[in-house]
């Protein structure tokens, strides 16, 4: 007969020698198993006589479950030091020293993307995209530039390599085509701003083969030129962050606007500094118009009971007059003193209520 205060000692010693969860398995079959040493213990009962019975079936019983705990317990050990283990071996130490101050900077053309974006979100608008790579159609037939019409002139445009249908793929020369997409893909009312690179063969103090241009677009039931303006005076008292400013529009011409208007703000150039807001001098900053019915028809929207106004502004323009740089070269050399001067704390966020550039 075995001596089951043996077995019990051989079996606890097994479940704590047992050093991972598999070895603490075999253990757990070896004793526990339907052939295991204490099953087998256990099918002994049958053959004795009852008193017997009773007396050793609440040994083996207690065997049974006293093993059974110390194989639960051993399996709690060895799965928390696993996950020590883990834990250590995936430390990380952050009291590390930081470098000393971020060294990047956010650019000025980035920042006022950002400020524009601010903006024209707390009124209502949402923000569209499109590709650099447009096709003729967008960039110009659907604004009323037909192929042939003088305006294309204007733009300086890149084209690139002829497809096989013989259409000519280009860089997109302003961000409009943004709006021709938009009309196309929804349904008014529409509010919406398309900030984004664009493209023209011109290079100067002034201008940039590559510069960036923001398009607004509002089409609606009953939209005219008086939410125009206020809408570019509410847009220029909060960008150049002034509490009023006066905004004059003078007759102009764009192809997809009917009228058309150049939008200058009011400005003081005396002293050789350049202040927004007041003064008697005026500065150019957008072109605008209501949007004309060829384009709205042409994109799918029904001129008669819709109509609607958008205007363009440069960004680098923008970032120009605002923090006084005055060439637009630089913006896109990477020179890192030229950023450091001009670039923006990276973890300032524009937003209207805690201030746009701080
Ligand atoms: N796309 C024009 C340009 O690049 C700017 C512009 C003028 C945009 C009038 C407009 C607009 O949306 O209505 O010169």
């Amino acid at each position: 007969m075995t001596d089951i205060v043996q077995l019990e000692r051989d079996l606890t010693s097994a479940v704590q020698a047992a050093d991972n969860e598999r070895a603490l398995d075999d253990v757990r079959v070896t004793a526990l198993g339907k052939k295991g040493s204490i099953a087998e213990l256990l099918k002994t009962l049958g053959t004795m006589s009852p008193e017997e019975r009773k007396a050793k079936g609440v040994l083996f019983n207690g065997l049974r479950d006293r093993v059974a705990e110390a194989i639960a317990a051993r399996k709690k050990t060895l799965e928390d030091s696993s996950l020590d283990a883990r834990l250590a071996s995936e430390r990380v130490d952050v009291t590390l020293p930081a470098p000393e101050f971020p060294r990047g900077t956010i650019h000025p053309v980035s920042q006022v993307t950002d400020e524009i974006v601010a903006i024209f979100a707390d009124l209502g608008f949402a923000v569209a995209e499109g590709p650099d790579v447009e096709t003729d159609d967008y960039n110009f037939t659907k604004l009323n530039i037909p192929p042939e019409h003088p305006a294309r002139q204007m733009h300086d445009t890149f084209y690139l390599k002829p497809q096989k249908d013989g259409s000519r793929p280009l860089l997109r020369t302003h961000t409009s085509p943004v709006q021709v997409r938009t009309m196309l893909a929804q349904k008014p009312p529409i509010r919406i701003i398309a900030p984004g690179r664009t493209y023209r063969h011109d290079s100067d103090a002034t201008h940039s083969p590559m510069f960036h241009q923001v398009e607004a677009l509002v089409i609606d039931e009953e939209t005219h030129l008086g939410h125009l303006k206020w809408l570019i005076e509410e847009f220029c008292k909060a960008f150049f962050e002034v509490p009023e400013i006066a905004i004059r529009l003078r007759p102009s011409y764009f192809p997809f606007t009917e009228p058309s208007m150049e939008v200058d703000a009011q400005c003081d150039r005396s002293g050789g500094a350049l202040r927004f807001g007041q003064g008697g001098d005026w500065l150019e900053i957008a072109g605008s118009g209501m949007v004309h019915p060829r384009v709205l028809d042409m994109c799918g929207i029904d001129p008669k009971r819709y109509q609607g106004f958008a205007f363009g502004f440069a960004i680098d323009r923008l970032a120009m007059l605002k923090y006084g740089a005055p060439d637009i070269r630089p913006f896109f050399e990477s020179d890192l003193r030229w950023l450091k001067h001009y670039g923006f704390a990276a973890l300032d966020i524009p937003t209207l209520d805690a201030g746009l550039s701080r």
